[in-house]
């Protein structure tokens, strides 16, 4: 339990803090009271409001009620699998445990962290267990009690309402596990509203939690960096990944990885989502390979989400250089325009405007761009959507409220109206197609991918096979693909980029030509 701290004297005022060593980021607690206090306006605001319209009654004291995550087994055994905090919850309150609740006054912010009671045994197992008021002092709230204790201590406190959370996760369509604990059939239970206030709060980040995204992107990048250094051609995929983990917690104290690392080298490249269970970076990396590797490590619960494309010969070709700029020039083409009021979706147009004209000029692709725009040819080589947004999930919450209030919530009074998601394949699996707005965080990732069943179905598809020079196109068959993956704050007049790894083709020549010498 040592990698969170009651503040001391070197670190000034600045209160209990999370850190995983002397070299790696202090994260202060007032980071999730800040959250928690947002929290707390927009639920006032948004209850005033129904209170006013007449829409629904919120009789008497407002408290929100959260459950963390529980312990996950392996299957049927006793195997504990590493513990990740549910997203929503680690938002809140920042706690490091399973098994936890937390609940917040609305009107006057005071919050109340739930812990399981232990038995004394446990401590031979888990080390010593922490008391109520340690546990207090340590996530910075108001009082701690244990789980079996809250029917009796939140009646006691009378709230009107208890707000629970339900509603849909717009990319894996899964809905939210509502809190539930024995005794809440005796509360006046409101499950409509919470939900979307509590995504659209997550949608802007603060300074405190940019502050952490930048430190992820740091320690990512810098471990990108020391892979590039390390492939060598003969090597396994795998060896990449190992060495991307290795810095990243060695270095940087980030025990978790944002997702599954893909190490995808040679065709594997053209497989978006690589690196899975059944092809676990398995393949020996060839001299000609184009590598695209997409990692990304977490700390405190906070994502970072990096791709980075290279030749594992430390040499571009022809070809891969080509590829590789036309992505390179979609990637900056939008950074460049990033800024508050800007759709999303036009930034994904813009990005499939370049790569269009890009793969034209080289010579894979032949006719006038605006008609290949029409016929929607840019989804055959990229068929992901431009970026998504990124926070204590790696595709954060809040991208469409609209599908996230589903059925059982309603989408928040207090947006503004959001564009819809779109229809036509690429832009469809756009995560978000909402407005920009300072302190969002997204991840602009543009590719080039020569999938076999996408060209397949392209050169017999009247529609698209007129702009296929089929010649050029059946070379690139096996070249697998590019990525260029970086990720931005939205700021007042533009973006601040995060991610910091070289990405001119003559900047990584040199970085590779360094480690092999
Ligand atoms: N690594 C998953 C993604 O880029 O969205
Ligand atoms: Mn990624
Ligand atoms: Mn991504």
């Amino acid at each position: 339990m040592a990698s969170i701290h009651l503040g001391s004297c070197h670190n000034g005022d600045m209160g209990p803090f999370y850190q995983m060593g002397p070299h790696t980021l202090m994260v202060p607690m007032e980071l999730f009271a800040l959250n928690r206090q947002r929290l707390c306006e927009r639920l006032k605001q948004r209850i005033g409001h129904e209170t006013n319209c007449g829409r629904s009654s919120f009789p008497g004291k407002a408290m929100v009620l959260l459950q963390g995550g529980n312990d996950f087994h392996l299957y049927d055994t006793d195997v504990d699998l590493e513990f990740r905090q549910e997203a929503y919850f680690h938002w809140t309150f920042g706690v490091l445990e399973p098994g936890v609740y937390g609940a917040i006054d609305v009107e006057t912010g005071n919050s109340i962290l739930f812990f399981p009671r232990l038995p004394s045994e446990y401590s031979i197992w888990m080390g010593k267990l922490l008391s109520t008021e340690e546990y207090r002092r340590r996530y910075t709230v108001e009082r701690v009690c244990y789980v079996d204790e809250m029917a009796k201590v939140l009646k006691d406190m009378r709230p009107g309402v208890l707000l629970t959370m339900s509603g849909i996760n717009t990319d894996s369509k899964r809905t939210s596990a509502e809190a539930t604990f024995d005794g809440i059939s005796q509360f006046n239970v409101n499950n409509k509203i919470l939900h979307s206030e509590i995504s659209e709060c997550r949608v802007t980040k603060t300074p405190l939690e940019i502050e952490v995204l930048r430190y992820t992107n740091k320690i990512s990048s810098e471990a990108h960096i020391e892979v590039m250094r390390s492939i060598r051609p003969g090597c396994m995929e795998y060896v990449c990944e190992a060495i991307f983990k290795k810095e990243a917690y060695a270095r940087g104290g980030c025990r978790h990885v944002s997702y599954t690392c893909i190490c995808g080298s040679g065709e594997n490249g053209a497989v978006l989502h690589y690196g899975h269970a059944g092809a676990p970076n398995d393949r020996i990396i060839k001299e000609g390979d184009m590598c695209l590797f997409d990692m990304g490590a977490s700390y405190y619960g906070y994502c970072s989400d990096i791709t980075c494309s290279f030749p594992a010969s430390g040499k571009f070709t022809t070809d891969q250089r080509n590829i590789y700029n036309a992505v390179l020039m979609a990637n900056r083409a939008v950074l460049a325009e990033i800024k508050p009021g800007v759709s999303w979706v036009s930034m994904h147009v813009l990005a499939n405007r370049v790569l269009l004209t890009e793969l034209t000029r080289i010579g894979i692709l032949q006719g006038d761009i605006e008609m290949m725009m029409k016929a929607n040819l840019a989804a055959v080589f990229q068929p992901h959507g431009l970026g998504h947004f990124m926070g204590c999930d790696v595709h954060d919450v809040g991208g469409y409220p609209e599908e996230a209030a589903g059925s059982s919530g309603s989408i928040s009074p207090l947006i503004c109206k959001q564009p819809e998601r779109p229809t036509k394949p690429g832009l469809r699996s756009l995560r978000t197609a909402r407005l920009l707005a300072p302190g969002m965080v997204l991840t602009i990732e543009p590719g080039c991918y020569f999938i076999p069943s996408a060209l397949d179905k392209a050169l017999n598809d009247s529609c698209h096979s007129k702009f296929l020079v089929a010649k050029e196109v059946c070379r690139f068959r096996n070249f697998g693909g590019v990525r260029i993956e970086d990720n931005i704050v939205v700021t007042c007049t533009g973006a601040e980029l995060l991610t910091n790894v070289p990405r001119k083709v003559e900047q990584i020549e040199a970085l590779m030509c360094e480690g092999r010498s």
